[in-house]
C-alpha cells in the first residue's frame, strides 16, 4: 500500500519541499547518493572501479519545467564526460540519462531532448564511453525508444532500459535483441495503471524472466538490472545455457544496495556495474528507493520521531 503513496509523493512539489528541508532526511539519502558534486562522483568511481566494479553515472535531475534547466543538465553531463575522459576508464565508466532532464516533457519535448542529448552522446564517444537512456513512466517509452534509434545511427553503443512491468516489453525486447543492442532490463520503478502494466509482484517477476530469456538468446548485450537474488540466479543460469561468457552480459545494481552481493558477483568474474547517482536534485530518485522497500520508510520515520 505504501509504495503507490510514495510514488505519488515522488511527483508532489509540496512533499518535495517538506522532505528536502527535513535535516534527518540527509543520512538516509546518503545511503543512495554518492554526493552532490562532480568531485564526489569521481571519488565514488575511483573507489568502485578500484574494487573491480564498473559504473554508470547519473547526474540527478528529472521532470524539468524550464528549457534552461535542460541546458544546465546537458552541461553537467558534458562536464562529467570530461572527467571520465581524464580517468581513462573507457566503458568501465559510462553514463545514464533521464530524457525528462533534457526537456522531453516540455512542448516540442521530443526534438528538444534529442537536440540536448546528441552532444552528450558525441562527447561520450570521444571520451571512449557511452550513454544508456534510463526509462521513465510509460507515456515516455515511445519517444525514448525513438530517440534511442536515432542516436544508435551515429552512436551504436547507446543503451536503453526496458521495464518488465509493462505489457509491451516482451515485444520491445524482441525488437531490441539484435546485434550491438545494449539493453538493461529492470522491473520498473514508476506508478503505472493496470491498463499498461502488471500490478502484482509475481507477474512482474515472471515477465522479467520471459524478457530476460528473449534478450539472453538474442544477439545483443543484456544488462540485468536487479537486486533480486532470484533474478540474479536465473540470469546466471540463462547466460550459461545461452553459451554467454562473462563479458557477454552484465549485472547492474544501484549504489548503496546489496553491496556484498555486488562484490561477490565481481569476485566470481561477472561484469558488475553500479549505478551511481550524484547531484542536488535527489528527491524523485530517493522517493522511488523508499517506495521499493517499506523497511526504508520505517527507518526514515524512526529518525524523524527520535528528533
Ligand atoms: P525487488 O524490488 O524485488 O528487490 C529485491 C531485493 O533487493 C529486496 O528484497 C532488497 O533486499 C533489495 N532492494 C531492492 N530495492 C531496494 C531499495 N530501494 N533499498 C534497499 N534494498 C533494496 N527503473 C526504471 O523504471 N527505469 C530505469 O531506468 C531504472 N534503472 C535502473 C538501473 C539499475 C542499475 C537498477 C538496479 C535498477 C533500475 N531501476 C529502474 C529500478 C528498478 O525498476 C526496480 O525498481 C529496482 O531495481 C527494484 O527491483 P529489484 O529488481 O531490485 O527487485
Amino acid at each position: 500500500m505504501l509504495g503507490p503513496v510514495l510514488l505519488a509523493a515522488a511527483r508532489s512539489a509540496g512533499v518535495r519541499r517538506l522532505v528536502s528541508s527535513t535535516p534527518v532526511t540527509r543520512p538516509v539519502v546518503d545511503r543512495y547518493i554518492a554526493g552532490e558534486r562532480l568531485d564526489d562522483a569521481v571519488t565514488a568511481v575511483r573507489a568502485l572501479t578500484g574494487r573491480g566494479l564498473e559504473v554508470t553515472l547519473d547526474h540527478l535531475g528529472e521532470d524539468i519545467t524550464d528549457p534552461a534547466e535542460a541546458l544546465r543538465n546537458r552541461d553537467a553531463y558534458l562536464a562529467l564526460c570530461e572527467a571520465l575522459a581524464a580517468l581513462g576508464l573507457g566503458e568501465r565508466a559510462e553514463m545514464s540519462v533521464k530524457l525528462s532532464a533534457f526537456g522531453q516533457a516540455l512542448p516540442g519535448g521530443h526534438d528538444l531532448a534529442l537536440a540536448n542529448i546528441t552532444p552528450v552522446a558525441e562527447a561520450a564517444a570521444e571520451a571512449g564511453t557511452t550513454v544508456t537512456l534510463d526509462m521513465e513512466d510509460h507515456t515516455t517509452t515511445d519517444s525514448t525508444l525513438a530517440i534511442l534509434r536515432e542516436l544508435r545511427r551515429r552512436f551504436p553503443r547507446t543503451g536503453a532500459v526496458l521495464q518488465s512491468y509493462l505489457f509491451r516489453t516482451e515485444d520491445d525486447c524482441r525488437a531490441l535483441a539484435g546485434e550491438g543492442s545494449r539493453v538493461r532490463l529492470v522491473k520498473g520503478a514508476y506508478k503505472e495503471p493496470a491498463s499498461v502494466a502488471h500490478q502484482r509482484r509475481r507477474e512482474v517477476d515472471r515477465a522479467f524472466v520471459r524478457c530476460l530469456g528473449i534478450l539472453m538468446t538474442g544477439q545483443g548485450y543484456p544488462m540485468i538490472g536487479s537486486h533480486d537474488p532470484r533474478m540474479v540466479a536465473i540470469g546466471q543460469e540463462m547466460a550459461r545455457r545461452a553459451g554467454r561468457k562473462p563479458g557477454e552480459y552484465e549485472f547492474q545494481m544501484l549504489y548503496g544496495i546489496r553491496e556484498a552481493e555486488q562484490a561477490r558477483l565481481a569476485a566470481e568474474g561477472h561484469r558488475m556495474r553500479v549505478y551511481v547517482p550524484y547531484g542536488t536534485d535527489w528527491y524523485g530518485y530517493f522517493m522511488r528507493r523508499l517506495a521499493e522497500r517499506p523497511a526504508n520508510v520505517a527507518f526514515f520515520l524512526r529518525s524523524l520521531a527520535t528528533r
